[in-house]
């Protein structure tokens, strides 16, 4: 069997859409989209949230999907059929999921702990002392990392395991099965929060602070940004995830109905829990007598310190309720996190010399152990700086000059032919255009982004802690990238990559 046929590919269609899925929905679904939402004009954050959607998210997935499919290579393949010399594009990209692995499996870590403390109820009536201290045993300082905490490590290692040996059980067998245990379970646990949490008194207020809009804050640019940066996080695009899982896809495949689905069911899924965790917070303000928004607060803050408080205060089934929503969190991320494993190890695997267990075995000694320092005791530090660099920084980037060489440099005409020709239903020049523009808006996020940078550093961080796990992260990635593409590729892969660099016509056809 050649190595081409033994990459491994989806059983089904609706086994490829919910792996898509379940990549999209993740982490960033349950606790940031909501105060994303509702920090950037409530209901009327919807508005360009949706543009971003149809505008950039949608027409991205059909462009990697197509790709993938096309190409049947994971990303760096991708961009060295193009060109050999956009082959260092891809590895960026394949760094981005690598370093994103590190800390996001170490949330479900904790995700996991929590899910135990929610029947213990461990967490105590001060949760955020316990957050921060008994558990996480936090330093002062990124600088000082303190020793491992083994509190995090042990789930961190059963994460580690889970997510191997589902990848290592490969594409049909592993991935798609997994997502088919994962992705029913997850929905019936958000229901099960929702229906929860729109029957405590006081869910009103908080559903009424989600939705209801604040147009005044169409005008701003940064809410505009905030929908653009949540739709590229959440859907997975521009960091290597969907092309590799779309390079799995069989010969007749459609193309833009599956995008479609998968952008709608994420930013369904998204719209869900909002609906479950503000309700909830609503619920929180109402006992204790204050504001929704005085409750309501960003990231680590909102799933584990707010939620154990919020779960305290249900009237019963504390445990039940918190088992599930800590559930929740493990199902999404843990369709998450294999999907960004899958990236890398379909990277180093389709490049090198190397079968897919090997490329798993080396990958997971490097980023396993990468990981044990996001589990020390300063470990929430470089989390936070590593998620805040190949977010705001590593994804925009990698979105501009993917964005750039497939708009700009190539003629995306017979991109836009093959996937018609492929797909339920077609799209018109109009999805050109949508690459074309995105790369602008892009460009304009990441001028933005500097410019506040410049006057207020990221967090509060001393610039030696932003240098190191910020700027120091962004090098290791660039030169790497080089480094990586320098290398030669085993055989197989020369031959098919390298040996017809495409036309810039692209002149995609259908086999
Ligand atoms: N798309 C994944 C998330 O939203 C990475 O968490």
């Amino acid at each position: 069997m050649s190595k081409e046929e033994s990459r491994g590919q989806w059983g089904s269609r609706s086994g490829f859409v919910l792996a898509a899925i379940g990549s999209a929905i993740g982490l960033g679904n349950i606790w940031r989209f909501p105060y994303v939402a509702a920090s950037n004009g409530g209901g009327a954050f919807l508005i360009p949230y949706l543009v971003a959607l149809f505008t950039a998210g949608i027409p991205i997935l059909i462009l990697e999907f197509a790709m993938g499919h096309k190409i049947r290579s994971s990303v760096p393949g991708v961009f060295a059929k193009l060109n050999r010399k956009y082959e260092a594009l891809g590895w960026f990209q394949t760094f981005i999921s690598f370093f994103i692995a590190t800390y996001y499996v170490v949330i479900i870590g904790w995700s996991f702990s929590y899910l135990f403390f929610a029947f213990t109820g461990a967490w105590g009536t001060d949760t955020k002392a316990f957050l921060f201290g008994d558990y996480l045993q936090l330093t002062d300082s990124p600088m000082n990392l303190g020793g491992l905490n083994l509190k995090v490590a042990a789930p961190l290692i059963l994460v580690w395991g889970i997510n191997y040996t589902i990848i290592r059980l490969g594409v049909k067998n592993g991935l798609e099965k997994a997502n088919k245990v994962f992705m029913p379970l997850l929905v019936v646990a958000l229901l099960v929060i929702v229906v929860r949490g729109v029957t405590l008194p006081g869910a009103m207020a908080g559903l009424d602070y989600f939705f209801t809009p604040d147009f005044s804050k169409l005008t701003d640019p940064k809410v505009w940004l905030a929908a653009y940066g949540q739709i590229f996080y959440s859907l997975s695009i521009c960091f290597s995830i969907i092309i590799a899982y779309a390079s799995y896809l069989p010969r007749k495949s459609d193309i833009i109905n599956n995008a479609f689905m998968t952008g709608l069911g994420n930013c369904s899924f998204s719209l869900i829990s909002g609906i479950g965790v503000f309700s909830i917070l609503g619920f929180m303000a109402h006992t204790q007598g204050v504001s929704v928004a005085e409750v309501s607060t960003a990231g680590v803050g909102l799933a584990f310190i707010v939620f154990p408080e919020a779960i305290n205060q249900l009237p019963g089934m504390n445990g039940l309720i918190g088992g599930v929503f800590f559930s929740t969190l493990i199902f999404a991320g843990l369709s998450s996190s294999m999907s960004i494993m899958e990236a890398v190890v379909a990277a180093i695997s389709d490049k090198f010399k190397l079968t897919r267990v090997q490329a798993l075995n080396r990958f997971t000694l490097a980023s396993g152990t990468l990981s044990l320092l996001v589990a020390t005791n300063g470990g929430l530090y470089v989390l936070d700086i590593v998620d805040y660099a190949t977010n705001q920084y590593g994804i925009v980037i990698a979105g501009i000059l993917e964005l750039v060489i497939l708009g700009w440099v190539f003629n995306l005409e017979s991109v836009r032919i093959y996937v018609n020709e492929l797909s339920d239903f077609t799209v018109g020049k109009w999805w050109v255009w949508a690459i074309k523009g995105t790369s602008f808006i892009l460009v304009i996020m990441l001028l933005l982004k500097i410019k506040g940078e410049i006057t207020s550093p990221y967090g509060g961080y001393s610039l030696t802690a932003l240098g190191v796990y910020g700027l120091g992260v962004m090098m290791i990635m660039t030169v790497g990238a080089f480094i990586l593409t320098k290398k030669k590729g085993s055989q197989e892969f020369e031959d098919k990559i390298y040996d017809e660099p495409m036309s810039n016509e692209l002149e995609l056809e259908l086999e």
